[in-house]
């Protein structure tokens, strides 16, 4: 293990840190999740109680998780090994990975279906589209059964060779590249969205302000959603921040990425609720909106054609660096914990993630092949969503916080959070506070919601 600890690789600066970190943050959900919930639930009013949810609960769970990782330059099981050993909670790390591999079976399969849509958009496909057709064509992709599964195996492919390249070479080098392309991308769609006649009534939708429609669900939607945003609660960012540079300011790489996600969710809510409302159309929530509406607006606009390519572009990039975060979880933990080659770690994972994966490409739509079978009353599709979501994530984050309020010594935790005294020494304090006693209480009534035992 001494050994393997020496040779292990990591990024080379501060700003390899915040786009691989940013790159995992940014993903599907600023696209047809973020967006769609703002507006559905209040606008400004939704951000403020999102913001809220971020400072007691998203962000001293990253802390935490970044504590984890860079403290022990370890995988997310044998982080908790090396904390605590021959513990239970290694076990922990176990669920993270579990919980992972749910995610990237439908993550991998939607990320196909972006691949797809960019590829229709460089062809030209949706010139001229009418809403029965765009409809249509949705309908054909997710009921299948081949091309799903075929861009499900690109999208793998895509992945697992820039994994295999290494942490630096592939991973570093890839985020640092297309994260600020993505940003290139969003504003030039933001700019077309926003001139277009009309465009008022979308801004509206996102940043007019409603107090009243802040209920408690609302509340435990955004929660929930910070915790997804942010990569949480699944190892990853233990994964991640175990490459971080050792004088990495956790704080700042903390927050930066929670802005800097946030502000990307609102490009992409600016980019595609303008354009919505100037084409007189009702936006719509989830995959709906991402692959039926946006076609249907941005080819009925001038430059619509080009506006399209980039715009799935840009949701290709999303959906592409937030799968190499996923993927690497299990990679280091067979790396390391298996001693596995990490091309190995990575063709085994990229063969396991399309067997079961194929399930949920297969069982999108009732009418889909596997369509038909059910768990719990759920199609496979779903039941990944579900557990992973609503059960893993917030589980999982209670674990973390649990474990570093009250199991880590404090001043060993204060010792890695604040580089030795040397960054936010100030911040500490409350910091320990939120994450012993906050963070554990709303986790805790997030998981008894979600399982029903409490009705909110
Ligand atoms: N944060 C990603 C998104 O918004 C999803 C994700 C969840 C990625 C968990 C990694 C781990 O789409």
């Amino acid at each position: 293990m001494a050994d393997s600890q020496q040779k292990r690789e990591g990024f080379s600066s501060g700003l390899a840190v915040f786009f691989a970190t940013l790159g995992s943050a940014v993903g599907l959900g600023n696209i047809w999740k973020f967006p769609y919930l703002t507006g559905q639930f209040g606008g400004g009013a939704f951000l403020l109680v999102y913001f809220i949810c971020i400072v007691l609960v998203g962000l001293p769970v990253m802390l935490s998780e970044f504590y984890l990782g860079r403290s022990t330059r370890r995988n997310a099981v044998g982080a908790f090994e090396k904390l605590k050993p021959h513990s239970a909670w290694r076990y922990t790390g176990v669920m993270a990975v579990f919980g992972v591999y749910l995610i990237m079976f439908f993550y991998s399969c939607v990320a196909g279906w972006v691949y797809l849509y960019l590829f229709k958009a460089v062809a030209g496909d949706f010139a001229g589209i009418t809403a029965a057709a765009a409809k249509a064509q949705f309908g054909s992709v997710v009921v299948g059964p081949l091309s799903p599964i075929i861009w499900q195996v690109i999208v793998m492919a895509t992945v697992s060779s820039i994994l295999i390249m290494g942490v630096k070479q592939g991973i570093e080098r890839i985020t640092k590249t297309l994260m600020p392309l993505f940003f290139i991308l969003i504003v030039l769609c933001d700019i077309r969205a926003l001139t277009l006649p009309g465009a008022g009534a979308g801004i509206d939708f996102l940043f007019n302000v409603d107090f009243s429609k802040i209920t408690p669900p609302v509340i435990l939607t955004a929660l929930g959603l910070s915790f997804f945003k942010l990569s949480l609660g699944m190892g990853t960012m233990v994964t991640y921040s175990s490459y971080f540079t050792h004088d990495n300011n956790l704080f700042g790489t903390a927050v930066k990425v929670a802005f800097s996600d946030t502000l990307v969710s609102m490009l992409a809510g600016l980019a595609i609720f303008p354009a919505v409302f100037s084409f007189g159309m009702e936006p719509g929530a989830g995959p709906g909106l991402l692959f039926m509406t946006i076609p249907l607006v941005f080819s009925q606009m001038p430059l619509g054609s080009v506006l399209l390519v980039a715009f799935f572009f840009l949701a290709s990039i999303a959906a592409t660096t937030a799968m190499l975060s996923l993927v690497e979880v299990p990679v280091a933990y067979f790396v390391e914990e298996k001693g596995y080659g990490r091309k190995k770690a990575v063709a085994i994972n990229a063969v396991v993630i399309l067997a079961f994966g194929a399930l949920a490409a297969l069982s999108a739509d009732s009418s889909a092949l596997l369509g038909k079978y059910t768990l719990f009353d759920k199609g496979f599709f779903d039941l990944f969503d579900y557990i992973s979501s609503n059960i893993l994530m917030p589980v999982g984050g209670l674990l973390v916080a649990l474990f570093v309020g009250y199991i880590v010594k404090k001043s060993e935790l204060r010792e890695e959070v604040t580089n030795g005294g040397a960054i936010a020494a100030g911040l500490f304090d409350l910091f320990y506070f939120i994450v012993r006693y906050i963070t554990p209480a709303l986790l805790f009534l997030v998981f008894l919601n979600s399982i029903g035992v409490v009705k909110l």
